[in-house]
């Protein structure tokens, strides 16, 4: 039986610094766990805003020198651990992208490592540590969401679904987040066959959004979102418009831990033990120039909004927005609950200015 309890001992969560891994290490607390909190490095600005934070929290304990790219640096954050929540992943996006570790220097290609063999890393030093029995790994819709054009309009993808599925070798190849997603999903399966002593749930979430804890969360999307209630044009991906498949922080980290103190077998659900998080309130997507902005618009009136390019190359730009999205598996095997998308975009611009990352423009 791998289904854990507080009273197996303590959780360890990699990338505490992290949006996801922060809002994680918190929701353990709240439900009786002792946490240890992998941090990468408590001298980087990161690694100290993070810290500041966890201090505020009960039953931290926070394990620093945790890097992805250095053989044995989980050993000691899990000795004594049930179970290893593994969010750490080298991204180019970030909050300030410019402070991530480097391996090669390459970003795409330490996306890849970082997935891959900073997995191995972090399994290596799990099957030395006996007391682990579950290991719940994030991976994203980017592996199971493909970039084939022969499906049909209205496609409801779900976790039968494989991101390299139909997808032309070479251009599977240069999807770098995708198939280091994707790859590591079947390595760590493999493993855990291999190893008979713990067992791994797959979460699979789209973008994920919420309130923002301490700065150092603030990357990705939810930066983005920030970006638009500051009046100011989006930047990384999407400077044109594109449609948004939004996920809560807080439904996402119920249900990773839902799954790990669950006895189903997961392996043996529907798609294997891979579970899709994807919410925008009961829609599949969010179109940025239109939906997410109208959404802002009505929860803070008196802003001046930003937003993406709308044209390119003077065309406006066309965003497909008839695939479908859900997770009804989650929702069945594991009781995920989802919030309304307007809490969820409204919370992370109002934690955002709380905390000072973005000031709003007025209008007269
Ligand atoms: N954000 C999304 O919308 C989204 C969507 C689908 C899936 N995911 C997945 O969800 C997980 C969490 O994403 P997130 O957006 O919450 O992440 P995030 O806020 O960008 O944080 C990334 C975390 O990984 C850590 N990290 C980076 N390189 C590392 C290394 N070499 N060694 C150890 N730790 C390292 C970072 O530590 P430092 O602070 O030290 O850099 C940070 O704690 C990732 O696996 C991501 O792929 C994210």
């Amino acid at each position: 039986m791998s289904a854990i309890t507080p009273a197996d001992g303590p959780v360890a969560v990699t990338g505490a610094s992290g949006f996801t891994g922060g809002h994680m290490v918190r929701e353990l607390i709240h439900h009786g766990y002792q946490v240890k909190a992998c941090i990468r490095d408590a001298t980087s600005w990161r690694g100290q805003d993070c810290i500041q934070y966890l201090r505020k929290l009960p039953n931290v304990e926070i394990i620093d020198g945790c890097d992805l790219f250095v053989d044995e640096s989980y050993d000691d954050a899990f000795s004594g651990c049930s179970a290893v929540f593994h969010t750490a992943a080298v991204l180019g996006n970030s909050a300030d992208g410019k402070s991530q570790p480097k391996g090669t220097g390459s970003t795409s290609q330490d996306t890849y490592n970082g997935g891959l063999e900073g997995t191995r890393n972090v399994i290596d030093s799990m099957n030395k540590n006996s007391s682990v029995k579950r290991l719940i790994y994030i991976s994203s819709l980017a592996a199971i969401k493909s970039y084939r054009e022969d499906l049909p309009k209205g496609y409801e993808w779900t976790e039968t679904d494989w991101a390299s599925d139909g997808m032309d070798p070479d251009t599977w190849e240069k999807n770098a987040y995708g198939k280091s997603k994707a790859d590591t999903e079947h390595f760590i399966n493999d493993m855990a066959d291999a190893s008979g002593a713990w067992d791994v749930v797959t979460i699979n979430p789209a973008m994920i959004c919420g309130p923002v804890l301490f700065k150092a969360q603030v990357g990705q999307w939810v930066e983005q979102l920030g970006r638009i209630a500051a009046g100011l044009e989006t930047t990384w991906v999407p400077e044109h418009d594109m449609a948004f498949n939004i996920i809560d922080v807080r439904d996402l980290i119920r249900v990773q831990r839902l799954a790990a103190e669950s006895d189903i077998d997961h392996k043996n659900t529907h798609g294997g033990s891979r579970y899709l998080m994807q919410g925008c309130g009961g829609k599949s997507s969010l179109q940025v120039s239109t939906d997410i902005v109208n959404i802002i618009q009505e929860a803070f009136p008196g802003f001046v909004l930003g937003g993406p390019k709308t044209e390119r190359d003077g065309k406006a730009v066309e965003v497909p927005m008839d695939a479908i999205y859900d997770c009804k598996k989650a929702k069945q095997v594991l009781g995920a609950t989802l919030r309304p998308v307007e809490d969820t975009i409204r919370e992370v611009i109002e934690t955002s200015i709380d905390l000072g990352v973005i000031t709003p423009q007025l209008k007269n």
